[in-house]
């Protein structure tokens, strides 16, 4: 067996192709506001990727690029004027913030009819309760790639590796919601890879290179590599690659299909980023 390819890039296209369709169609248009406070590299990469769909959709971006010194105070202040501005329909502020910065307390502080990251405890409460919510980006983008991949996910067997808020904790929602078998692994877990090996849908979002081998993946699984990990080239080591949380070479021959890194998920969090932006600008009207 080698594993199909599942194509996130493919698939986040058709959906931004969608959401541009509805904003023309309808005359809409949707404010999404980005922060970024600081100059971590990734994280500009992020913005800039982010600031720039929106637009390619026919929305507008505000981009607030703040100083790494920037206060608590400051930027509760910026936080609070995009939530009183009524062009700006979805609020994003880049995780990670500076240290002296509490993340809890800036997420608590967006309106959650804004909150297109899903992050607020109103949204993660509801999730929990399977209410209409924004549901974050990067798990929602998994579960529609899960979906085309596997045309029922009940009894499933799911393994989610990592249990941070923005990714492991609202993926094992969402997969329970779809009536899969729930288990969350993270690096407390004992015997990994025979937890691993037990599931039919494997989600790998540890942030840590190739950690999940070949011999990890139970026979015609489906694989989703959330990772996103920058390291040196093996041919070139003064440049860099991006690879995922999954060795994808290892586990290529013992999976029924796969997300690649890069165009795998991380498209598909742009994509259900534009897609939250858009269903808040709806509702707002
Ligand atoms: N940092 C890493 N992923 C995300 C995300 O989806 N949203 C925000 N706001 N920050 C992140």
């Amino acid at each position: 067996m080698t594993a199909r390819l599942i194509d996130g890039a493919k698939t986040a296209q058709r959906i931004r192709q969608e959401i541009a369709e509805q904003i023309r169609a309808n005359k809409l248009s949707p404010g999404l506001a980005v922060v970024l406070v600081g100059e971590n590299p990734a994280s500009q990469v992020y913005v800039r990727n982010k600031g720039k769909a929106a637009e390619e959709t026919g929305m507008h971006s505000l981009n607030h690029r703040l100083p790494e010194t920037t206060t608590q105070a400051q930027l509760l202040g910026v936080i609070d004027e995009l939530n009183h501005d009524t062009s700006v329909h979805g609020i994003l502020v880049q995780l990670p913030l500076p240290p002296q910065i509490d993340a809890q307390a800036i997420i608590a502080a967006i309106d959650p009819a804004k909150d297109v990251d899903g992050f607020h405890p109103v949204n993660a409460g509801k999730l929990s309760l399977g209410l209409p919510c924004f549901v974050p980006c990067t798990p929602q983008g998994c579960m529609i790639l899960l979906r085309e991949t596997l045309s029922d996910l009940a009894g499933k067997k799911a393994l989610v590796l990592g249990r941070s808020n923005i990714v492991g904790k609202p993926m094992a929602q969402l997969l329970l919601q779809a009536d899969c078998t729930v288990t969350v692994a993270h690096s407390k877990t004992r015997d990994l890879p025979a937890e691993c090996r037990a599931a039919d849908i494997l989600v790998a979002a540890i942030g840590r290179p190739h950690f999940v081998k070949g011999d990890w993946v139970k026979p015609g699984a489906v694989v989703i590599d959330v990772g996103i990990n920058r390291i040196p080239n093996p041919a070139d080591p003064a440049k860099t690659e991006l690879v995922g949380d999954v060795d994808f070479a290892e586990a290529a021959p013992h999976a029924r299909a796969m997300t690649p890194v890069p165009g795998g998920v991380g498209p598909m969090t742009i994509a259900c980023l534009l897609g939250n932006t858009l269903k808040a600008a709806k509702k707002s009207l």
